[in-house]
């Protein structure tokens, strides 16, 4: 059914049931995010795509629009929340961006360029998690993973649907294990999308390390903002 919404007062027609962050994206307005995919099921894990829907605070990812909604995401509170959601990932991990394979092709690097962060306003937690090298094709840097839970939910077991990811623990002791015989069995092709899918520079594929140049990595080339205008999978 059409229907009718407003982001931040533009009017916009609609399909009930659309999810608000594409209907957004689809309509020219970017809104911040970390652990949604297009395309695939919201994990409304990391909160930075929030906005204010009819005055209330809400995950974009997880809110089909309604026929009247009034969203605002230039919002100057909420748009503040979404940039400490950011820093907060930065201050719970350790991130020394210039030296990371990643960088250039992170998620979490180019949505601070997004919402325009400098420094995290909190605190740095220096958490002390060890690297895990055990299978064959993939090592993971601990520090750096934000738990999204995307590889999680969709880096599977192609015989069994089994999870190869898992995080364990909670709280501060929480990180991101693999498992060794499930990753080893992983295609080549499976590797490279985990690594790809990762947001950050958590899961890395061994052997390829900075294989793209600078100027020539995936956000050098289009920003992030671009590629979710655009309706890409990012
Ligand atoms: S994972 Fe991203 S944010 Fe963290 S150090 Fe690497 S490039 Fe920087
Ligand atoms: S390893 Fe990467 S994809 Fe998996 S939970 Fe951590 S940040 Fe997300
Ligand atoms: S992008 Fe919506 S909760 Fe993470």
């Amino acid at each position: 059914m059409s229907i009718s919404i407003t982001i931040d007062g533009k009017e916009i027609q609609t399909e009930e049931g659309e999810t608000l962050i594409n209907v957004a994206a689809d309509n020219g307005v970017y809104i911040p995010s970390l652990c949604y995919m297009r395309g695939k099921p919201c994990l409304g894990t990391c909160r930075v795509c929030s906005v204010k829907v009819n005055g209330n605070v809400m995950a974009s990812c997880t809110v089909p629009v309604a026929d009247g909604m009034e969203v605002a995401v230039a919002d100057p509170e909420v748009a503040d929340m979404r940039k400490a959601l950011v820093e907060i990932n930065f201050s719970e991990g350790n991130h020394n961006c210039p030296s990371c394979e990643k960088s250039g092709r992170c998620e979490l690097q180019a949505v601070g360029y997004e919402v325009e962060m400098m420094v995290s306003r909190f605190p740095y937690r220096f958490p002390v998690r060890t690297r895990e090298h055990a299978s064959e094709h993939i090592f993971l840097e601990r520090d750096r993973c934000i738990f999204c839970q995307r590889c999680v939910e969709f880096i599977r077991d192609k015989a069994t649907g089994q999870k190869i990811f898992t995080i364990s623990e909670r709280g501060t002791g929480a990180q991101i294990d693999i498992d060794e015989e499930l990753a080893n069995k992983m295609t080549p092709e499976q590797v490279t999308e985990a690594a790809e899918m990762c947001p950050v520079g958590c899961i890395i594929e061994k052997g390829l390390g900075y294989n793209d140049a600078m100027g020539k990595r995936k956000f050098d080339v289009k920003s992030l903002r671009q590629r979710t205008l655009e309706g890409e999978e990012v």
